[in-house]
């Protein structure tokens, strides 16, 4: 059993709040009776109809987009920039899960699935999420032992964090780093990086969990598979 709100939100519909406003209007019936309190639990066997539209569970769908540079991570963009859903044929109401930077580019997962999306993002939950940075300069062992061992952003030290430098270029003094964080704190890696004095010149995220990006083009997205999404529910809830 499920609140009728987030059923009708769950169903793509509208949002919840917004299912709420019509619960309270009486434009909700439930097995053809008005319904007009909050929090009525229904089953999924239960006909729902809001203004008239029958309300069917939406379908989940789970995609993996190589986020290209230059495009925002939001459904809808005030600049009329690109967003990740111009990238995506779909007639489903996909969020994506967390967020890149306008020019970060990389494994960006994308989905209807709220209850999947949130586990994922809860640090909490311990789901990788590796980032290759290209930083000007040669970076020092203090500064791989502080980035490993939390630095402090906004007055709170980050968490314990993987840290790799898997090649210096002396000549154009640039050093390329792989940051494996559980967080996802807003600019996190650049904030990370320019705490300790190295500007970040490129970043990409090169994997989620399992799921990296090697096999798709910038601008490409795939589905994942049934035994992919049980994997990720999977790795989510092991940690309880
Ligand atoms: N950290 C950042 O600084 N930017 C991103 O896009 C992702 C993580």
């Amino acid at each position: 059993m499920e609140r009728l709100q987030k059923v009708i939100a769950n169903a793509g519909y509208c949002s919840r709040r917004k299912a709420e406003e019509e619960i309270i209007k009486g434009h909700v019936m439930v097995n053809g009776e008005v319904v007009r309190k909050m929090g009525v639990l229904v089953s999924p066997t239960d006909e729902i109809i809001v203004n008239g539209t029958l309300i069917k569970k939406e379908e989940k769908e789970y995609v993996l987009l190589n986020k290209p540079r230059g495009v925002v991570t939001t459904t809808s963009d005030d600049k009329n920039r690109k967003t990740v859903l111009d990238f995506i044929d779909t007639d489903k109401r996909l969020y994506p899960v967390g967020r890149l930077d306008y020019d970060t580019t990389g494994a960006l997962l994308l989905t209807n699935d709220g209850e999947l999306a949130n586990l994922l993002m809860h640090p909490r939950n311990q789901i990788d999420k590796v980032y290759i940075a290209k930083v000007k300069g040669i970076l020092t062992g203090e500064a791989i032992y502080r980035l490993k061992n939390g630095v402090m952003i906004d007055g709170k030290k980050t968490a314990k964090a993987k840290v790799k430098l898997r090649r210096v270029d002396k000549k154009n003094q640039t050093s390329m780093v792989e940051l494996v964080i559980h967080e996802g704190r807003n600019h996190q890696v650049k904030r990370m990086f320019e705490a300790l004095g190295y500007d970040v010149l490129k970043l990409k995220r090169e994997r989620i969990a399992f799921l990296d990006v090697d096999h798709l083009k910038s601008g490409e997205y795939r589905y994942l598979n049934p035994k992919e999404v049980k994997k990720l529910y999977y790795e989510v809830l092991k940690q309880d």
